[in-house]
């Protein structure tokens, strides 16, 4: 396996500036997701849940990345379910016992951040608890892999480990990636340990998104007709977290949190 520096893959690493930016952007991220999760209950639209989202985010002065990217309608994808990402709002009311996945993305003065929550509809199964749970727990482990002079496929490898350990599955056809003044760079970022040819070295100035998707079933995924919208192929349901963090020479910094050290809206589903 032949190790290769960021430099050397068309990775785009930021400087201090540039980070501050994203961090701001994330914030914001952080903000309007907050608005989405304390809304949530039954009864309640995603298409309700996506203007509140978009709202905020205007206000903010900072624009949804989303919106018009490679042509999608909206400023979230809200997926509930057994959706699995990238799902239109639509008006059909949420109910009790769904779990509903909340992505978006703000840009502020050029820059973007990028994060994901998914939250219960009032009481859910056991099961549907646990999957959310090891969805959350699955981001921060992949998280705790990131360091200057580590592997990329560290993170996949111990996202993988943990969530078949707990009987849980990683799509694979979906992966995470690099950001920055565009909401999508590289390098990919797989959930699932793939043994790459030329494996990536973290270094100082990355910005990554590292977002898992876990399934109750199989890990594979089938795409509806809207042209957007992933499921999971037997149904079952799905749960996907997401941050977006950056590496600098003094660790990791985790930008889509709120402004406050106790703000943190990952515990709402830390505590089903
Ligand atoms: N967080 C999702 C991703 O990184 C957002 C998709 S953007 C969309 O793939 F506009 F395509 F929905
Ligand atoms: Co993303």
């Amino acid at each position: 396996m032949r190790r290769i520096f960021g430099k050397e893959k068309g990775i785009i690493l930021k400087g201090r500036e540039e980070i501050r930016k994203m961090r701001i952007a994330g914030a914001i991220v952080y903000g309007a997701l907050k608005e989405m999760a304390s809304a949530i209950r039954p009864g309640v639209t995603p298409l309700y849940l996506d203007k509140l989202a978009e709202n905020y985010i205007r206000k903010c002065g900072a624009i949804p990345s989303f919106l018009g990217y490679k042509g999608y309608p909206a400023s979230t994808c809200i997926a509930v379910n057994e959706q699995v990402v990238h799902a239109i709002p639509n008006d059909r009311p949420l109910k009790e016992g769904d779990i509903v996945g909340l992505d978006t993305a703000a840009c502020w003065d050029g820059y973007h951040a990028d994060a994901a929550i998914t939250v219960p509809v009032g009481e859910v199964s056991e099961i549907h608890k646990n999957l959310v749970k090891t969805a959350l727990n699955a981001l921060w482990i992949g998280i705790n892999e990131v360091s200057p002079g580590k592997p990329l496929s560290r993170i996949g490898a111990a996202i993988q480990n943990y969530v078949e350990m707990r009987g849980f599955h990683v799509v694979r056809d979906l992966v995470g990636h690099g950001i920055g003044k565009r909401l999508h760079e590289k390098p990919e970022v797989p959930h699932y340990f793939t043994k790459m040819v030329d494996d990536i070295i973290l270094t100082s100035g990355m910005t990554l998104c590292i977002e898992p998707m876990i399934n109750v079933g199989t890990h594979e995924v089938t795409y509806l007709s809207d042209g957007w919208t992933v499921v999971t192929a037997d149904g079952s349901y799905s749960a996907h977290f997401e941050h977006t963090i950056a590496i600098t020479e003094n660790g990791v910094m985790i930008l889509t949190l709120g402004p406050n050290d106790e703000d943190d809206l990952w515990r709402i589903s830390e505590c089903l």
